[in-house]
């Protein structure tokens, strides 16, 4: 096997912030995760439709924001369709708890300016509203590496979407990425070779011994979403699994293991 990568981030990953205990992909979220000890992040990147990268998981704001009682209908609810400046105002809060009401959707600078100022590190995930692949790819490489430019540790980029890696090597081939799999497809390895990659993020189902020692054995650092009880956690761990991201940032606890 050849010599593992440099590696500078930590093994615990906070999933979307906080998991399931503050709204996903809000900095509410970054700070309930920071507060459980966590020192690296999850996160999904889009663009509005004037081009602002913003933390949004979904294709579109129905089951995360109340855009659905607040925009006009005829624009739709898909995120990309609408600016940045009709974005900043929805409520990404309330649906999670009373809590959070009034939580704003961040956008990717003030999520950077929060980790870097903190000395966390950041995964981000790009997650292009459909069509816009290569674009996205690119803005958030750019965005990313003008925002890291003085950091000692860069971010992690990743994604399931191919063309948005390769937008993403291509833009700022400097830059780790990560190829993110829901399935073992196949040409995974040759494509994530292609691609640069020094990390294969895996659905913990996928790893066992042999996808291990074939992502091993090409040189790649093993990551797994999304990690949620500690039987997973210890088979994924004695196969050498290098990074976790989870939800369970009250369960798992970064110092401790
Ligand atoms: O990046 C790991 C994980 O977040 C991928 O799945 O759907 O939660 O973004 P998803
Ligand atoms: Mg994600």
């Amino acid at each position: 096997m050849p010599a593992p990568r440099p590696w500078p981030y930590p093994r615990w990953i906070a999933h979307r912030g906080a998991g399931k205990l503050a709204p996903e992909n809000t900095l509410a979220a970054f700070l309930l995760g920071a507060s459980h000890g966590y020192r690296m992040f999850e996160c999904d990147v889009k663009l509005s439709s004037d081009g602002v990268p913003f933390l949004l998981h979904d294709d579109t704001l129905t089951r995360t924001t109340n855009a659905g009682d607040t925009l006009d209908a005829k624009h739709g609810a898909t995120a990309g369709d609408h600016t940045w400046s009709t974005l900043a105002q929805l409520d990404a809060g309330s649906w999670h708890s009373r809590a959070f009401a009034a939580e704003p959707l961040p956008t990717f600078e003030a999520v950077a300016r929060y980790c870097l100022r903190n000395g966390f590190f950041l995964n981000i995930e790009i997650k292009p509203t459909p069509g816009l692949e290569r674009h996205t790819g690119d803005v958030v490489a750019r965005e990313a590496a003008r925002l890291w430019q003085n950091a000692a540790v860069p971010p992690l980029l990743s994604s399931f979407d191919v063309t948005a890696l390769e937008a993403a090597m291509q833009a700022q081939p400097e830059l780790p990425r990560g190829l993110l799999l829901d399935a073992l497809w196949p040409g995974w390895l040759k494509t994530a070779l292609r691609l640069g990659c020094v990390a294969i993020i895996c659905d913990h189902l996928l790893w066992d011994q042999s996808s291990m020692t074939q992502a091993k054995s090409a040189g790649f650092r093993t990551l797994s979403y999304t990690v949620n009880d500690k039987t997973t956690a210890r088979r994924l761990l004695d196969l050498g699994l290098d990074g976790i991201i989870t939800d369970r940032v009250d369960l798992f606890s970064p110092a401790s293991l």
